[in-house]
């Protein structure tokens, strides 16, 4: 087994004012190198919850997050910072690029804060690869929603991570555009080896990941 991402008894919640709203009661999980993992619950379950903390982006109340057996839940946040802008792809449902940098710009961004080389001809390579190499020199608000995904997931795979995580990222979409975007997002991941885990409330997204889990009642099922 060559697992490169694990949970173990993960709780959080959330606190407004005197009011603590309980989303994750106890999560663990062991994601394998290689694997395409869709993690299913209805709105309001705490998939993106979830998804933040396997990232690194948010810590949990309780329990640990490994990455590769290296804890980041101990980690300084400027480390961690750093292991995520290197090992983890984000992609998100609202896209998130900046309105006022083109096309290339954008995905060449990550890379520049972190000081890569070569940074223009791989974010040339990844746009060709996801078929807006005419689209370069635009900006984001002319392009459609499925080409601004498509930008995000160019952005995502440039510093090359290891793990692609995915939140709802077709979720503005309609489903033949998403369907193509998801495409770009199987083809990107399984040309590296890379480990893919994508929350969604949509089953015809989850199933087509090779293992697919619940998030219900703060928990996952099978
Ligand atoms: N920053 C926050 N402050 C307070 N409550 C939050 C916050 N983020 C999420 N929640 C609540 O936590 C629950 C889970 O949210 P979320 O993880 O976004 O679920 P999902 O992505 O499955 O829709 C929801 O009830 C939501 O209202
Ligand atoms: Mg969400």
């Amino acid at each position: 087994m060559n697992e490169i991402l694990r949970a173990e008894e993960v709780h959080k919640a959330y606190h407004i004012g005197k009011r603590a709203v309980e989303v994750l009661h106890g999560v663990s999980l062991s994601v394998q190198r290689g694997e395409t993992l869709s993690i299913m619950g209805a709105s309001g379950s705490g998939k993106s919850t979830l998804l933040h903390i396997l990232g690194g982006l948010d810590r949990p109340d309780a329990g640990n997050i490994f990455f590769e057996n290296t804890s980041l839940v101990t980690m300084k946040p400027p480390k961690r910072a750093a292991f995520r802008a290197r090992r983890v792809g984000f992609v998100f449902q609202g896209y998130h690029l900046l309105p006022e940098l083109d096309v290339l710009q954008n995905v060449m961004l990550p890379s520049m804060a972190a000081r890569l080389k070569d940074v223009k001809s791989r974010a040339e390579h990844l746009l060709e690869q996801v078929g807006l190499s005419g689209r370069m020199d635009h900006r984001p608000q002319e392009l459609s929603g499925g080409e601004q995904q498509r930008v995000a997931l160019a952005r995502a795979l440039m510093n090359d991570p290891d793990l692609i995580l995915a939140d709802e990222p077709t979720g503005n979409l309609d489903s033949h555009t998403g369907e193509n975007v998801l495409n770009n997002l199987f083809d990107l991941t399984h040309s590296s080896g890379r480990t893919l885990v994508l929350v969604t409330h949509n089953e015809a997204v989850a199933c087509r990941c090779q293992r697919e889990l619940i998030l219900k009642d703060g928990k996952l099922e099978e």
